[in-house]
């Protein structure tokens, strides 16, 4: 099955989450599909119980570099699991530009969520100016071998990670599928190699201005595993709309 993920970022109170969770958790689309939810933490605990006894999976948006003690403001893995998360969106672009987090923070992010037990989904994606130098495939290389450096083997099954071009974030401009398919055959490449597994067996999700009208380009391809969407991950109804038109697209490879 396709993974669609809604990134919300930093929308939604807990009331708007439940509401949009009552909806969703009806449609029978989410059996054919694996919905995912990234909500804001206030709303994790909520989303959690309210998604009980459904495939839905909610997830957290950043997690702290640390297990516990004295870093006001952030929240540990042990916080996360107990707020019900299952996986945990890592190194996402707003938070390696506007929140400065390196590649060194984002490995020790990754290690201390897999070692709680919690699914991580790297992000990893160039900028305008590293696409026009011609460095995408050497940053992106940089960022995955730096990202996954220390984590073990055996967790290669709780990795997912998402192409996510700092262009197409947010700006309607998404990237072409071909550009997509050659990322991502590099990324499962890389990943692959570092676990010592099948090429099949790393999922890849394409992320950047995805919407329910130009999903299915990304989705009927064997080398996209599924979609990271935010801004028409809000709306529930285009929500179901892009799963729909998932739940229709086999995974391949
Ligand atoms: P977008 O965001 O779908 O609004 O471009 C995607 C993301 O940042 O994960």
């Amino acid at each position: 099955m396709k993974t669609v993920i809604g990134n919300w970022k930093m929308n939604k109170t807990l009331p708007e989450t439940l509401s949009f969770l009552e909806i969703l958790k009806k449609d029978p689309v989410i059996f054919n599909t694996n919905a995912w939810i990234a909500p804001p933490f206030t709303a994790l605990y909520g989303a959690s119980k309210a998604v009980l006894n459904t495939p839905i999976k909610i997830g957290a948006q950043n997690i702290s570099i640390a297990l516990s003690g004295a870093f006001t403001g952030e929240i540990s893995p042990t916080m996360l699991l107990d707020a019900g998360a299952q996986f945990v969106i890592i190194g996402h672009s707003e938070r390696r530009t506007l929140f400065q987090e390196t590649n060194e923070v984002i490995a020790k992010k990754c290690e201390l969520a897999l070692k709680a037990g919690l699914q991580i989904v790297l992000c990893v994606g160039e900028t305008k100016d590293e696409r026009d130098a011609s460095m995408t495939k050497k940053v992106i290389e940089k960022q995955l071998t730096e990202a996954l450096e220390k984590i073990d083997k055996t967790f290669s099954k709780k990795v997912m990670i998402a192409y996510e071009p700092l262009w197409a974030i947010g700006t309607g401009h998404f990237a072409s599928r071909n550009l997509v398919e050659e990322i991502h055959l590099l990324c499962k490449n890389r990943v692959a190699a570092h676990f010592g597994i099948a090429l099949e067996e790393v999922p890849l999700l394409y992320g950047g201005s995805v919407n329910s009208k130009n999903c299915e380009e990304f989705l009927k391809s064997n080398l996209i595993d599924g979609l990271l969407v935010g801004g028409a991950s809000l709306e529930v109804s285009s929500f179901i709309e892009i799963l729909k038109i998932a739940s229709n697209c086999r995974l391949g490879v």
